[in-house]
């Protein structure tokens, strides 16, 4: 019985492809009905910076925040956060390699290349005293600076490195400060085998529950950032 289960796995291993589309389509599947199995309810917004002003306004009310950045490149979505957090004991990190995606980013018809969003290895110009870069892979850097860092505020942690790979490293190793009341943003939540994946398979592993406090919900960003309080 077993020689013939392993015969049968097998076979099907040579008859099913590893194909990308495939995955990503059974993953949309898992992503619509998790999003149908949200009973909580939560406000959805036309753009990622209208969610961030809501974010900032009504749940963290202008207050001091620690907001730890994975995936900064220009600094686009970083320097937004600035903008609106004007709070003089606010601390805003960024973490990146500045080399761009360390490896390529299958999305559903497209591959994005390794490289990309690359700045050369120079991080942004930001001309704010409260900004800092934490320079290099996530997992050369976190480790260590996770060993001495204390959230001073409401922790903000905010995944904008797009890969699997990248977003699940930094979420198994954020797990001790991810402490209830702690926000988390995804940039690209429906880049169903990235994002969602990693967070689905965080959730999982370290038997996390979170509550979704916001997303946005328009043609071109359905669902695409998502924003989280953990319990
Ligand atoms: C989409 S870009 C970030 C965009 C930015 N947040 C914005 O809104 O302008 C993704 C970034 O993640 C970085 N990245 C991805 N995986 C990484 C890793 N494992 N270590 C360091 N940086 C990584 C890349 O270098 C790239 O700059």
């Amino acid at each position: 019985m077993i020689k013939l289960r392993t015969k049968f796995k097998q076979i099907l291993s040579k008859l099913v492809l590893d194909n990308t589309q495939i995955r990503y389509l059974i993953y949309l599947a898992r992503f619509e009905k998790w999003r149908k199995s949200r009973t909580e309810s939560f406000p959805l917004f036309d753009d990622r910076y209208k969610l961030y002003e809501y974010l900032n306004e009504k749940v963290i009310g202008h207050e001091p925040i620690s907001y730890l950045e994975f995936g900064v490149s220009k600094g686009e979505s970083l320097i937004y956060w600035t903008d609106i957090n004007k709070n003089p004991q606010s601390k805003f990190w960024g973490f990146d390699s500045f080399m761009g995606l360390p490896e390529k980013w299958e999305v559903f018809t497209t591959t994005v290349n390794e490289s990309s969003f690359t700045m050369n290895g120079k991080p942004p110009d930001i001309d704010d005293r409260r900004v800092a870069f934490v320079e290099g892979l996530f997992q050369e850097t976190l480790p260590d600076f996770l060993k001495s860092f204390e959230s001073s505020g409401r922790l903000v942690v905010h995944n904008d490195a797009d890969l699997y790979s990248s977003t699940l490293f930094t979420l198994c190793q954020c797990n001790e400060i991810l402490k209830p009341g702690t926000i988390v943003i995804f940039d690209e939540f429906t880049s169903v085998v990235h994002e969602f994946r990693a967070w689905e398979d965080y959730c999982t592993s370290f038997m996390r529950n979170y509550t979704v406090i916001g997303a946005t919900k328009s043609p071109y960003s359905y669902f695409s950032q998502v924003a989280v309080e953990m319990k």
